[in-house]
């Protein structure tokens, strides 16, 4: 990448800025943005900023050095060229260089009451799909973490791609769309205050995590209970 530009990154916006957390369950605050630069969006470890100068250009800044920025920029390169992901053209040490992506996060399209096409969710099912044939493990995929952008969907956030286990936000978000969403929303659009997504995402987050505890309590109960029969 240019000197230039990354001098300006590095020197303009990552060492000037100040993310922080209140809670590790919600979105970083930003404080001192730069002139010039503009924060596009944030999630819960990071911030995403862009300047006139570079539109096509999003630096994607992380509240702490972790090893999970080398990953993501990793899985970057795993995933290769594909139109419905960014590609990552440098990372610092708590900063990646990324495509910027254009339009509104499905998130931010429910809560403004934008129409949400299911041609947006099948492009998005055939970029998992294509993630997974390149080894990858589509994992923290959210309405946050997807955009659309004329009937076009999108993967916005790659970072958790390169961990185990099964991930089931996306098939959740997938099974609502389709049952409640194509029924309500998709033919009567309405705006859904912030703070009423905020209250579905903490309740979401509540009952998997009740749900996995059960599971957990009832597999170690029928384990307790083999070994009793093995004694
Ligand atoms: N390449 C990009 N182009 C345009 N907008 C982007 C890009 N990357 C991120 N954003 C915006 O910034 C937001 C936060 O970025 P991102 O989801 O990568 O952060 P995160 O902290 O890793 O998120 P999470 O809390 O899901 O782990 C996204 O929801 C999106 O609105
Ligand atoms: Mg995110």
């Amino acid at each position: 990448m240019d000197g230039q530009l990354l001098k300006m990154i590095e020197e303009g916006l990552v060492e000037k800025i100040l993310l922080e957390s209140k809670n590790p369950h919600d979105p970083v605050i930003v404080k001192n943005i730069p002139d010039g630069w503009k924060c596009i969006g944030t999630g819960n470890y990071a911030a995403v900023f862009s300047h006139a100068t570079c539109p096509g250009l999003a630096v994607k800044v992380i509240r702490e050095n972790t090893e999970d920025l080398k990953k993501e920029a990793k899985v970057y390169k795993q995933l290769g060229d594909h139109p419905a992901y960014s590609k990552c053209f440098y990372h610092g040490p708590n900063y990646l260089v990324l495509k910027k992506l254009k339009g509104i996060t499905l998130y931010d399209a429910i809560a403004k009451g934008i129409r949400i096409p299911a041609s947006v969710i099948g492009d998005i099912n055939e970029a998992l799909l294509f993630a997974r044939k390149s080894g990858l493990n589509p994992y923290d995929v959210h309405a946050k973490n997807v955009m659309m952008k004329d009937g076009r969907g999108y993967v916005v956030d790659v970072s958790d791609f390169y961990k185990e286990g099964k991930d089931e936000k996306w098939d959740d978000f997938v099974k609502a769309y389709q049952k409640i969403y194509l029924k309500t929303l998709y033919k009567h659009p309405v705006k859904i205050p912030y703070k009423v997504l905020n209250f579905i995402r903490h309740a979401y987050r509540f009952y998997k995590n009740l749900k996995h505890k059960r599971s957990q309590k009832r597999k170690h109960a029928s384990n307790l209970s083999a070994y009793h029969r093995q004694n």
